[in-house]
């Protein structure tokens, strides 16, 4: 689906296949709209630290006015982005939440209904529950991985959109992304897709009729744990219209240096989300076979329940890996906290290996019923595999491991 990396090009053929304009994922993630500087003909898009913009004369401006509306650095990044998506929009705001808060306050209002997957990022659960439902806002999460269930929530009260996680933080679950499409629209709903797990690098949801793409490109776009963002991504100006106007009306545009580091990050995303699915696909091999693993869930494993939706819509497995071991909550604590190359953090989808505990990290706002129905079981651990040498972290999670059979 995606021309990928890792792939072995010829170059002969591939200039002569060569159509000026759809470059290839990874040429578009290094150059996809990026301009020389018309001043100094700097080849990196710099950093345009200002706040405002001389103007010729009154109404007389060079597209920029006031950098809360835009800002040159971060139209930059969302030419890259609209363009690695294969969509014509984009708007990047100060975190991945912002986002979502920008993609709710854009298209909602009181008396509205939203459907979810059951088990989105928590911060998402929070939002829709805590802070939109005391405005009139309904949300109802729904297994999105069981068609029948989401056609039911669609047709028993009219929804405005359909918003899905594809695969779920942290249960990992996919949802049919092309039928999700049919069955939002049937009901005259749009279908938002969080695509930040997988990157448009294995995973392209425009072309499976998603409406709009949402990413944190805290995680794998910006790739190294050095800032906070997001992104709305659409195909329709309408839509595209209204994230910029919510955007510049409650002021949560990202700031320009931190749109400079995503822009340097995404130019290898495609590299490093092979690697990440390679990598991850090692150690979640060693884990399946490991006797004090439970459970583990790795859409790349044959052993995965939805291993024929994955292959049909993901190019590859991704970096993230769901698991849990004999001995419950505690025993997984404790090789948590025994892990010494894999950091215990907040976060996943950067160039260093993660471990997360979902029940009482990222996910500790969702109410406890809400998080068993969804799968997070209390025991399970998240891990976000990086860039290391696979054989390393292995290694760190056999000690782990042992280290609880000793105790
Ligand atoms: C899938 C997903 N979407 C959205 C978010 C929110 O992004 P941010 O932390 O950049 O606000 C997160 C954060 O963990 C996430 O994992």
């Amino acid at each position: 689906m995606v021309a990928n990396a890792g792939q072995l090009i010829d170059f002969q053929d591939a200039l002569a296949n060569f159509s000026n304009d759809v470059p290839n994922f990874d040429t578009l993630a290094l150059h996809a709209g990026a301009v020389a500087d018309p001043t100094t003909g700097a080849l990196l898009t710099p950093i345009y630290q200002t706040t405002t913009y001389r103007q010729e004369a009154v109404g007389k401006d060079k597209g920029f006015t006031y950098s809360r509306s835009a800002n040159p650095t971060v139209s930059a990044l969302e030419r890259r982005l609209a363009a690695l998506e294969g969509a014509e929009f984009c708007t990047c705001y100060g975190t991945g939440l912002a986002a979502t808060t920008a993609l709710c306050l854009a298209l909602l209002r009181a008396g509205d209904h939203v459907v979810a997957s059951q088990a989105v990022y928590g911060g998402t659960v929070r939002l829709l529950d805590q802070v939109l439902a005391p405005f009139g806002v309904t949300s109802e999460f729904v297994d999105t991985g069981d068609l029948n269930e989401l056609r039911r929530a669609v047709s028993a009260r009219p929804t405005r959109f359909v918003f899905i996680e594809s695969p779920a933080n942290p249960t990992l679950k996919l949802t049919d992304i092309k039928q999700a499409a049919r069955i939002a629209h049937e009901a005259g709903a749009l279908l938002v897709v969080d695509n930040t797990l997988l990157t448009p690098a294995l995973q392209r949801p425009f072309e499976l009729n998603a409406d709009v793409v949402l990413h944190s490109t805290t995680k794998f776009i910006e790739g190294h744990n050095a800032t906070v963002g997001g992104a709305l991504i659409t195909r329709d100006q309408g839509l595209h219209d209204k994230f910029s106007f919510t955007r510049n009306a409650i002021g949560t545009i990202q700031s320009p240096f931190p749109a400079w580091l995503t822009l340097q990050g995404v130019k290898t995303v495609g590299l490093r989300m092979a690697q990440h699915s390679a990598n991850a696909l090692q150690i979640a091999r060693y884990l399946e076979k490991h006797p004090r693993v439970t459970r583990i869930l790795y859409p790349g494993l044959e052993s995965f329940p939805q291993v024929e939706l994955a292959r049909k819509q993901q190019t590859a497995g991704g970096a993230l890996i769901a698991f849990e071991v004999e001995g419950g909550v505690a025993a997984g604590i404790q090789l948590m906290n025994s892990l010494r190359l894999c950091a215990l953090a907040e976060n996943l989808g950067s160039a260093e290996t993660l471990v997360t505990h979902p029940a009482s990290m990222t996910h500790a706002d969702v109410p406890a019923a809400q998080r068993q129905a969804a799968g997070i079981t209390d025991g399970l651990v998240r891990l976000s595999v990086g860039l290391e040498d696979p054989l390393d972290v292995i290694r760190d999670l056999a000690q782990a491991l042992d280290e609880r059979k000793v105790a």
